[in-house]
C-alpha cells in the first residue's frame, strides 16, 4: 500500500486528462514549431499558441507576455540576471539595491546571493512578520533611493500565507522599482489576475497545479523589454532560445484550462478538508498549533497547506507516520539537522521547527484519506 499523499506542496499527480492532451505530441504530432514550413511544425506551433492562450486566460495577461521555459527556478534566476543586464547597460555606473525576503523559495534567495556575489549589487533579505508576510508599511523601511527590484512570493510554499500582492506591486509602479513575484504556489489555487495587479514579472512551474515537471513560464509585462537569458537560434520571439518541449507545453496550456474551470470549486473542498483535519486533530491533541495565518483567515492563507507545529520532533515517530506522505520542517543532512529557513524567519526555535509538519492537498484528497491521516498524526503524537 502507497502512503496517502499529502505532499501537494512539493509536486502534484498530473492530471490524466493533461497526460492524454500531451500524448499526441509525443507520438504523431511530433513537429519542430519552428519549422512552419511543414505540416508537422504548424501542428505543433498552433498547439504552443493554444497553451500560452490558455495559460493567460488563467493569470489575465496577453499570450505574448509568456515566455516557456523549464520552470520556476529559471525564471527566477532568469528575472534577476537579465534585469541586472538590462539595468547596467542603462545606467552603468548606477548602483543597483535589490530587496527579497528571508521567506522566499531557495531559487529566489539564491539567485539574489549569487547576483550580490558575482555582480556586485546591494542585496537586503528582508524579515517577514510571525505569519511569514511582508506588507506595504514593512516593505518601505527597505527602500533605497538606488531600489531597482523587489521579489515577493505570492503564496509561501512551506507555511501556506499569501502576500498582499496587489498593494506590493502598486508600491512599487509607484515608486518605479520592479516587482517581481514567484507565484508557484498560487496559480490554480486562488485568483492570480494580471489585470488588477500590476506586478512587472510572474514566474511559475506547471508542475504545481497538475501539470508535466520542469516547465513553467515567465510573465514579462508588454512594456518591458529584457535581453535574453538564453542565446541560440532565436525561438519565442528570441527571448528564449531552445526547441520548445511541445508535449510539455500543451499539458501545462490543459492544466491551465482545468484550473480556471475548477479552482474555486477546489479551493473551497480543500479548505473545508483541513479544517475537519485540523479540527479532529485539536481535540486529541489540545497542544497543536498552526504556523502562518489561521484556517480561518481565506484571504491569508492558501486553500491547500496546513503547516502544524506537534508536541514532539517529527523525526522521533517518522516510522508511525509512513501511512503518510508529507514534508518536513526541518531536514537531516550529514552536518546534522538543518530547521526550515521559512520557519526560522517566522521566530520558531530549531525545536519548534522540527515538531512542525507540511500537509498539502489537493485534487484527489479524500474525506477518507484525511480521516486515516488524522488517525496517524493521533496515533504518533498523542502523549502516552
Ligand atoms: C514557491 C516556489 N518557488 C519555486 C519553486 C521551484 O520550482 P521548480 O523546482 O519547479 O523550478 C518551488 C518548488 O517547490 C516553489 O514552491
Amino acid at each position: 500500500m502507497k502512503p496517502i499523499y499529502l505532499d501537494y506542496n512539493a509536486t502534484t499527480p498530473t492530471d490524466p486528462a493533461v497526460i492524454e492532451s500531451m500524448l499526441p505530441f509525443l507520438y504523431e504530432n511530433f513537429g519542430n514549431p519552428a519549422n512552419i514550413l511543414n505540416q508537422y511544425g504548424w501542428t505543433a506551433e498552433n498547439a504552443v499558441k493554444e497553451a500560452a492562450k490558455n495559460v493567460a486566460d488563467l493569470i489575465h495577461c496577453q499570450p505574448q507576455e509568456l515566455v516557456w521555459n523549464a520552470g520556476a527556478t529559471e525564471g527566477n534566476n532568469t528575472v534577476v540576471f537579465a534585469l541586472i543586464r538590462k539595468l547596467k547597460q542603462l545606467e552603468p555606473n548606477e548602483k543597483i539595491h535589490f530587496i527579497t525576503s528571508q521567506a522566499e523559495h531557495w531559487s529566489v534567495i539564491n539567485s539574489f546571493k549569487a547576483a550580490e556575489k558575482f555582480e556586485g549589487i546591494e542585496l537586503d533579505l528582508i524579515p517577514v512578520n510571525q505569519d511569514g508576510i511582508v506588507t506595504v508599511q514593512d516593505l518601505k523601511k527597505y527602500i533605497k533611493p538606488h531600489t531597482k527590484l523587489v521579489s515577493l512570493m505570492w503564496v509561501n510554499n512551506e507555511i501556506g500565507s499569501i502576500n498582499p500582492v496587489k498593494e506590493l506591486a502598486e508600491f512599487c509602479q509607484q515608486n518605479k522599482i520592479y516587482f517581481h513575484t514567484d507565484a508557484t504556489q498560487a496559480l490554480g489555487k486562488i485568483d492570480v489576475d494580471l489585470q488588477k495587479t500590476p506586478v512587472h514579472f510572474l514566474t511559475f512551474s506547471a508542475h504545481k497545479f497538475y501539470g508535466p515537471k520542469g516547465v513553467g513560464c515567465l510573465f514579462t509585462r508588454a512594456m518591458i523589454q529584457l535581453d535574453p537569458f538564453l542565446f541560440g537560434g532565436g525561438q519565442q520571439r528570441n527571448q528564449r532560445s531552445g526547441t520548445l518541449n511541445v508535449p510539455s507545453i500543451v499539458g501545462t496550456g490543459t492544466a491551465a484550462k482545468i484550473a480556471k474551470e475548477k479552482m474555486h470549486a477546489e479551493a473551497k473542498r480543500t479548505r473545508e478538508l483541513l479544517k475537519k483535519l485540523y479540527t479532529e486533530l485539536k481535540i486529541e491533541l489540545p497542544d497543536l498549533k498552526i504556523n502562518g495565518p489561521d484556517l480561518e483567515n481565506t484571504d491569508l492563507r492558501s486553500p491547500v497547506n496546513l503547516s502544524l507545529q506537534f508536541n514532539k520532533q517529527a523525526d522521533l515517530v517518522l516510522p508511525e507516520l509512513s501511512k503518510i506522505a508529507f514534508s518536513l520542517g526541518s531536514a537531516c543532512s550529514t552536518a546534522g539537522t538543518s530547521s526550515s529557513h521559512v520557519l526560522k524567519a517566522i521566530g520558531l526555535t530549531d525545536k519548534q521547527a522540527q515538531s512542525t509538519i507540511r500537509l498539502s492537498i489537493g485534487r484527489w484528497t479524500t474525506e477518507s484519506d484525511i480521516r486515516q491521516a488524522a488517525e496517524t498524526l493521533i496515533k504518533a503524537f498523542k502523549p502516552c
